[in-house]
């Protein structure tokens, strides 16, 4: 039997590889939507969901883009009826024991993003694995961010730097954006050139505030577990189109 065939396997011709984004962020958003209308627990939208994360991985990578990072779980996620939390806990340990071998293979580094203390301990376990493995990998680099809150990020790196102020180990007039992001939980990730949300919401909810200063945001109705390599290559034309100019002329 032969495999089906990935459609996209290259990076499409109407894309010029100098201008794509480097960096991609994405609110993975409408997985219990897609369920509902297949008539399935909101928990299978999930499922699904993970396979989506998986193919645009692998197309981030075919194509040339260096890094991905994905919005799993957010503080605010803890407010979900406990069945869904504690399958979500449990998909995100499963996928990541899982993917593991096959990250190491395709030279992905994986680093996890948010408070990450206050996940399950075995889940916890597997996020730490998982980063030391994977930590000299040299290929894309996918970033989870998971229990992460764009306010809380801000005001813990407030707390680290006032720390070292208070111990005298910096001057409040070195305080600056170098100096803040190094704080951040996405210290040495960098920003995101593009923000691709689904489900048609027009918001950010709480994701990577400081970091998205000039971001460009796409978003599109398609929900999460339907969103494709075509949908990607719509997101990539619609970026290629934008003129960044970074607050210049
Ligand atoms: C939002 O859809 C989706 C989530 C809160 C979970 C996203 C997580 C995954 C796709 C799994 C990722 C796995 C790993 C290992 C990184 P929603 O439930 O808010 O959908 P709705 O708005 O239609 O209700």
């Amino acid at each position: 039997m032969t495999a089906k065939p990935t459609i996209l396997q290259d990076l499409p011709a109407d894309l010029d590889r100098e201008r794509l984004p480097k960096h991609v962020a994405v609110i993975m958003d409408g997985n219990g939507r897609w369920a509902k209308r297949q008539g399935l627990p909101r928990i299978m939208g999930h499922r699904r969901g993970v396979d989506a994360l998986k193919d645009l991985l692998r197309c981030c990578r075919d194509w040339g883009v260096q890094a991905l990072t994905a919005y799993a779980f957010s503080t605010e996620n803890w407010g979900r009826p406990f069945e869904e939390v504690d399958f979500l806990m449990t998909l995100f340990e499963r996928v990541l024991r899982q993917e593991l071998r096959e990250m190491m293979r395709e030279n992905v580094r994986i680093t996890f993003v948010g408070n990450l203390d206050a996940l399950p301990q075995s889940l916890r376990a597997e996020i730490e694995r998982s980063m030391a493995e994977t930590r000299n990998n040299s290929g894309i680099h996918f970033t989870v961010a998971t229990n992460y809150g764009g306010r809380q990020e801000i005001l813990q790196a407030c707390r680290a730097i006032a720390t070292q102020v208070q111990q005298g180990h910096l001057q409040p007039e070195d305080i600056d954006e170098a100096v803040f992001e190094r704080h951040l939980y996405t210290a040495g990730v960098g920003d995101p050139d593009l923000l691709i949300r689904t489900s048609g919401e027009m918001r950010l909810s709480n994701f990577l505030l400081w970091q998205m200063a000039y971001s460009e945001l796409y978003v599109t109705d398609t929900l999460w577990p339907d969103f494709d390599r075509a949908e990607f290559h719509q997101a990539l034309c619609a970026y290629q189109q934008r003129h960044r100019r970074f607050g210049k002329l």
